[in-house]
């Protein structure tokens, strides 16, 4: 049974709320049937498939036709970005230098089908800077994917400003919203976003199951086909206890972010542990400082960890320390923590930092399942693995 008052690591992924294993296996009994099908089990499958869809839409800002239910953030990237260049000349494609892996796998697919592939730089704080969005937006652009909030470094993307630079040039945005659904509003119908991906496992709700939400009236092909389920723009048998669970997930964060008058009640906890930690030797916060006045996700801190004479240490080893102490932390984001040739983070890279920097990062991200008496031993803790590793 893992302790989930030391995993700090929901950015990667986190454990189902109680509430929404009850409500799944509440509707465990009638949700199993195929909701395409026209007898009395498909349509109660069917109804219970559309009222997710329908929670789903009204948390993110869509209408119910909206949404395209996918299996994870990842398929709903390549959707995003494959769909709509299915239905496009080939052009040119732009994505920020701190993407996910998702989309930088998607952008190559792209590059060999013909498009050309733009990455705009970012700041030693993860930024991309608006004027050079603005002076890449000219033809043959066609297409941009920005990551709104950073899994690695935290950051915040000005969405309002770079969405408007995008509709402005009448260039089609796709944002992945991964990381920020759940713990700020997202409002599509009020944002310059062509199309936002998000995913339940994030945010408490199952693993499996996503949502790619489409601007009214956009068009999109579908990746896979074969069924005419989702409104034709995804084929195969809808998950309909999966998005039961997930919108079921996306009504409790709505409580919680409402219960803190549209902030994330991490935000304090992290807050404080940030206050703690900083008063320690040889820690450094990567991406936007709490509170610095460039915003980064609520419940997100990452660190670069040096020895007391500077030299930085492994994230890596850091993080296998801190396990030995019962922590779950991640040295960066989950998908680049195996197997990557070097231990230096691209992302990080991308920012500025030198090699050994870029493979000295830690990330700590909170769930609701802490209370702020579970974090009083980490700094201590991971000073004791500081010193540990200094030491080698
Ligand atoms: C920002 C971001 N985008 C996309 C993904 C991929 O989502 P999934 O794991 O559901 O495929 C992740 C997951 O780590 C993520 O953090």
């Amino acid at each position: 049974m893992v302790d989930l008052s030391r995993y700090l690591d929901a950015a990667a992924t986190s454990p189902p709320a109680a509430e929404v294993l009850a409500a799944m296996a509440a509707m465990a009994p009638l949700a199993w049937a195929n909701p395409s099908s026209l007898h009395d089990p498909g349509l109660a499958a069917a109804e219970l498939l559309e009222r997710s869809r329908i929670r789903i839409g009204a948390a993110l800002g869509a209408e119910p036709g909206q949404l395209v239910f996918c299996s994870g953030g990842s398929e709903a990237i390549h959707l995003a970005l494959l769909g709509s260049a299915a239905l496009l000349e080939p052009g040119r494609l732009l994505i920020s230098a701190v993407e996910h892996p998702a989309t930088r796998a998607a952008a190559s697919l792209l590059q060999r089908q013909g498009w050309q592939l733009q990455v705009l730089p970012v700041n030693r704080q993860g930024l991309v800077d608006p004027e050079i969005l603005a002076a890449w937006l000219e033809p043959p652009t066609r297409l941009v994917s920005l990551i709104w909030g950073q899994s690695e470094v935290g950051t915040l993307q000005p969405l309002e400003r770079l969405g408007a630079l995008c509709r402005q040039a009448g260039v089609r945005l796709h944002v992945d919203a991964v990381q920020v659904v759940g713990h700020g509003p997202v409002n599509l119908a009020q944002l310059p976003v062509d199309l936002l991906s998000c995913t339940a496992h994030k945010l408490q709700g199952p693993r499996g199951v996503a949502a790619l939400a489409l601007a009214s009236g956009l068009e999109l092909a579908p990746l896979i086909g074969g069924g005419s389920q989702e409104g034709g723009r995804r084929g195969g048998t809808e998950p309909v206890l999966l998005a039961h669970g997930f919108a079921e997930a996306l009504d409790l964060a709505a409580a919680r972010l409402a219960a803190g008058g549209g902030r994330d009640p991490l935000a304090p906890l992290r807050d404080q542990l940030w206050g703690r930690l900083c008063a320690l030797e040889g820690l450094r916060i990567s991406g936007p400082a709490p509170g610095g006045g460039v915003e980064r996700l609520p419940h997100h801190l990452s660190l670069l960890v040096s020895s007391d004479d500077g030299r930085p240490l492994s994230g890596r080893a850091l993080v296998r320390a801190l396990a030995r102490r019962g922590w779950a932390v991640s040295s960066g984001s989950a998908c680049s923590s195996n197997g990557a040739a070097s231990a230096a983070s691209p992302i990080l890279l991308a920012m500025g930092y030198g090699e050994q920097e870029a493979a000295s990062g830690l990330r700590l991200s909170l769930g609701p399942w802490l209370r702020p008496e579970d974090l009083e031993r980490f700094p201590e803790d991971l000073e004791a693995a500081r010193r540990e590793l200094q030491a080698d």
